[in-house]
């Protein structure tokens, strides 16, 4: 029987909720939590898996020096051998045990925004196998490091001793797990998951920006709340953007992602198309539960018209907690049993980019002007 640690957090102290702004709280207070995450870093160095918060999402995670731990991690969320794993560390020195000297520009974005929502792929340092950062039975050149800013990952990573080689802790395929009850949604108590830390719901709730710092210049290999407006800001250099044409680059992207069980086709257009749309959609299936995401001024149109199959989620006021709440809105109509999920197109500036860009891996690319 696995043991599914669920704990509630009281006292858990977050300074601000805008990406990459404060730094939080290092310091876990409660004793009682405090002994949960030695048990789990026990559980770390005895090559077991611990599926842990961070701002962004939850991650699964292993002692990434440990070929058979890493191998579990693949098992367990059926994930691709050629899609590398995020290291998590503690801090900036602990990065630079792990990677050659890297640019300037590189080091000013880790100290910008570290700890929080960026992964920096790097060369590896020579003296680090040659599969460390992947799949045990692959071997790759770059890594991808990022420091967490939540306290219990960061207590986590420093009571193991080892660098936490951690993809999201969701089945391959699967939309992004934002809180302790998602993990458990996918890994059931037959899972090779050993515990399951709850941190609360995650903050930012998008994965990490991916930067490639390897070159002259950064290369932003997936969309996250950092920003490109933020990494011109903070390197004075103009970020180029790999798309999904790009994929070898960073293998994740070409997988089907964030895919909730219903199709999801995006709309584009006014509220008031939006709505005359969806409605007409909703009367021409009304044996069908349709799943509906939409801003507030939609909403309120589909409201005055409400119809027995359509199930209407808000996406949020604002792109922070449209983002936060995107995932878990996902996972809510798998629950609702609906066949097709319409979602509003979001302003594609800013955080935008990155919701758009879940968004459309949901969709699969289906996007109808209205
Ligand atoms: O916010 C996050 O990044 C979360 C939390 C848990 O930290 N982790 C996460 O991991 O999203 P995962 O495995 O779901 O996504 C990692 C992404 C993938 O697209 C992968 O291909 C890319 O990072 N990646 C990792 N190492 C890489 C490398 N050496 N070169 C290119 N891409 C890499
Ligand atoms: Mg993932």
């Amino acid at each position: 029987m696995i043991d599914f640690i669920i704990d509630v957090l009281g006292d858990l102290v977050f300074e601000g909720t805008k990406a990459g702004a404060k730094k939080i709280n290092r310091s876990v207070k409660s004793a009682k939590l405090r002994k949960k995450i030695e048990e789990a870093a026990d559980i770390i160095k005895n090559g077991g898996l611990v599926a842990f918060p961070t701002e962004t999402v939850y991650g699964l995670g292993a002692d990434a020096f440990n070929s058979r731990a890493v191998e579990r991690i693949y098992a367990a969320k059926g994930r691709p051998s050629d899609n590398p794993l995020i290291l998590h560390v503690a801090d900036i020195k602990q990065f630079l045990e792990l990677v050659e000297p890297p640019p300037d520009y590189a080091l000013a974005l880790a100290k910008a925004y570290w700890p929080g929502p960026l992964t920096l792929i790097a060369k590896k340092k020579y003296h680090i196998p040659e599969w460390v950062g992947g799949h045990p039975q692959k071997s790759t050149a770059t890594i991808g490091v990022r420091v967490p800013n939540h306290p219990i990952a960061l207590a986590l990573i420093t009571a193991a001793g080892c660098p936490i080689a951690a993809p999201s802790a969701n089945k391959s395929g699967r939309p992004s797990p934002t809180s302790a009850a998602h993990v458990a949604e996918d890994f059931s108590a037959n899972s090779e998951i050993d515990i399951v830390l709850d941190g609360a719901i995650s903050n930012v709730g998008l994965e990490s920006t991916v930067v490639d710092v390897t070159g002259d210049f950064p290369v932003i290999l997936r969309p996250g709340a950092i920003t490109k407006e933020m990494i011109l800001k903070t390197t004075g250099l103009q970020p180029s953007e790999a798309t999904v044409t790009d994929a070898p680059r960073s293998p994740g992207i070409k997988y089907k992602h964030y895919a909730p069980k219903a199709q999801v086709i995006i709309l584009k257009g006014e509220p008031g198309s939006i709505a005359e749309y969806i409605l007409k959609e909703c009367k021409a299936n009304a044996e069908q539960k349709i799943g509906v995401l939409v801003t507030a001024p939609t909403k309120s149109i589909l409201d005055k018209n409400a119809l027995p199959n359509m199930k209407v989620i808000t996406l949020g006021n604002g792109h922070e907690a449209m983002a936060k709440n995107l995932f878990s809105n996902l996972r809510q109509f798998d629950k609702l049993g609906v066949s097709v999920i319409f979602a509003e197109s979001v302003q594609f500036s800013g955080l935008g980019i990155a919701i758009m860009d879940r968004m459309l891996k949901a969709a699969e690319g289906n996007v109808f002007n209205v």
